[in-house]
């Protein structure tokens, strides 16, 4: 693997030695991560040009956790500013002698360009490019869901809101469907569904009501707002009260359903809070799971 782009089109074989290579790097608690010194004398820079808490964060503890030096550029005080171009930048830090990309940005694709376009020795991660695909977090999420569950073989999944503009949905659709999980379901109301999105192999419901029925495992979707058109925007008590999750809502699902969020959450839109901090939320186990599944990724790319 040079490049981690997506997940779409990994194959099982893939996806599974990434998550049990991040099983190895955890300890005898979740919590409990090793250091090791896979990726010393390695240089690795975070290129964050959309916010973000958790994937910057974690990833920077996983370059460290592996004993790589990690650059986080402040692209808001960066020579982007002034007009520099992505590339440029790019061939700037390539220069500084990157051993690796990780990268975020707003326009679908970008990870892409910049894969095509670096050295074949650096590598590239992408952490979240526009609506297209965050398979990082995809992966975290696969990670999670086989600590809770086992096995992918006998899950009923169901990924709830905002699949239009989720590179989130995207990247956990490809890898559960090639993980073999039987059944993915699709929650949401048609506006926020891509066209033919029954091609990805999912089954459409449209009423929580339905769709929760009898599922093991819920993966909720914060509503994209900066990615709408303002005149496309859900009022947030209506959303919430056809596919905010509730405990009342939970209940249709399996008595020992887990509940996962990417986050950030919006609380009272997409989850209430006492699903969000109750006892079927994994939502902060996933972001300790991301510091080993981020470490099983760079040290995998870097060859070892
Ligand atoms: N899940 C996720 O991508 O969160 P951040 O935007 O905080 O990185």
């Amino acid at each position: 693997l040079q490049h981690l782009l997506t997940t779409e089109g990994l194959p099982a074989s893939i996806l599974l030695h990434i998550l049990d290579t991040a099983e190895s790097f955890v300890g005898v608690t979740e919590r409990d991560i090793k250091k090791v010194p896979l990726l010393r004398g390695k240089s690795i820079f975070n290129l964050f040009f959309e916010p973000s808490t958790r994937t910057r964060t974690t990833f920077e503890i996983a370059a460290k956790r592996l004993s790589a030096d990690v650059v986080n550029l402040n692209i808001a005080a960066s020579s982007q500013t002034k007009g520099e171009t992505l590339l440029d930048t790019v061939d700037n830090l390539s220069a500084m002698h990157a051993d690796m990309f990780v990268v975020r940005h707003s326009q679908s694709g970008a990870a892409h360009l910049i894969a095509r376009h670096v050295r074949p020795e650096i590598h590239v991660i992408n952490a979240g490019d526009g609506r297209h695909a965050h398979p990082t977090q995809g992966l975290l999420d696969m990670f999670t869901i086989r600590h809770y569950k086992n096995d992918f073989h006998n899950l009923r999944v169901a990924i709830v809101g905002d699949i239009l503009h989720s590179r989130v949905a995207r990247s956990q659709i490809h890898a559960l469907t090639t993980l073999g999980v039987p059944e993915v379901r699709v929650i949401a109301p048609k506006t926020l569904l891509p066209a033919r999105v029954e091609r990805l192999g999912v089954h459409v419901y449209h009423e929580m009501t339905q769709g929760l029925k009898d599922v093991d495992v819920l993966l909720m979707l914060r509503l994209q707002n900066e990615r709408m058109l303002s005149a496309r925007l859900p009022s947030t008590e209506e959303y919430f009260k056809y596919y905010g999750l509730t405990q009342e809502k939970l209940a249709l699902a399996k008595r020992d359903a887990i509940v996962l969020h990417p986050g950030p959450m919006n609380r009272g839109v997409e989850i209430d809070s006492a699903v969000a901090d109750g006892g079927q939320s994994v939502i902060l186990p996933q972001v300790t799971f991301g510091i080993a599944v981020r470490m099983a990724v760079m040290s995998i790319l870097a060859g070892n």
